[in-house]
């Protein structure tokens, strides 16, 4: 199998990873974007809100269908002042969380336009994913699963409940996108080449990383 090289001072000949995808996480804000990402990237969780301002991300490796795959998850702000930074950046995206709080309506009647969102700034291909958090709170539930299943399918999204507290699903968000995308890939032909790549991996920092090279997938 081809391999690619992440660069970062490693050697030519030293590979790294197979594959390079990049995910957004977007919705709402206080939906629980932040805290998702970090349950999945650190296993930790906090109860403090602290807004996200613009844009970060954190890379994990993981492993499927014997590829080590690189996940470049960007974490987005809700807040509807970031939303230009936040769009530019959904270029290359192969594939989102879009994410809502069950105990928050606004949130879910948001869903749609954060799918058109999706649908104007990037590739017609991109995978989504629909998360309904905070599935821990079942006393202060207003959308039903039926229903978030139901606007998941009408979109053509998959559809997961979630809680970042609980650790409830949140791998299996990222596996499942992982896997629709592998499957995109390997039908090959019309993968943007900016989309999958062998680019730099970066931590939390406010630079967009280098521009990708080439996909090994
Ligand atoms: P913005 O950065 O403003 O877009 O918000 P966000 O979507 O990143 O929300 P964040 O992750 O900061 O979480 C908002 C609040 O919800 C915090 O107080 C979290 O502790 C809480 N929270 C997040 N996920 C869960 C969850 O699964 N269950 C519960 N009970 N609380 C959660
Ligand atoms: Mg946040």
């Amino acid at each position: 199998m081809a391999k690619v090289d992440s660069g970062g001072g490693q050697k030519e000949s030293e590979p790294t990873f197979d594959c390079m995808f990049k995910i957004l996480i977007i919705g709402n804000s206080s939906v629980g974007k932040t805290s998702f990402l970090f349950r999945y990237a650190d296993d930790s969780f906090t109860t403090a809100f602290v807004s996200t301002v613009g844009i970060d991300f954190k890379v994990k490796t993981i492993y499927r269908n014997d590829k080590r795959i690189k996940l470049q998850i960007w974490d987005t702000a809700g807040q509807e002042r970031y939303r230009t930074i936040t769009t530019a950046y959904y270029r290359g995206a192969m594939g989102f969380v879009l994410m809502y709080d069950i105990t928050n309506e606004e949130s879910f009647n948001a869903v749609q336009d954060w799918a058109t969102q999706i649908k104007t700034y990037s590739w017609d291909n991109a995978q989504v994913v629909l998360a309904g958090n905070k599935s821990d709170r079942e006393g202060e539930r207003v959308i039903t699963p039926l229903r978030g299943r139901s606007l998941a399918d009408q979109l053509g999204f998959e559809y997961f409940e979630t809680s970042a507290k609980e650790n409830t699903n949140v791998r299996q968000v990222f596996d499942r996108l992982v896997d629709v995308i592998l499957v995109k890939v390997s039908q090959g032909g019309d993968v943007d080449p900016s989309i999958t790549s062998g680019a730099k991996a970066t931590r939390l920092t406010d630079t967009p990383p280098e521009p990708p090279k080439k996909c090994a997938c």
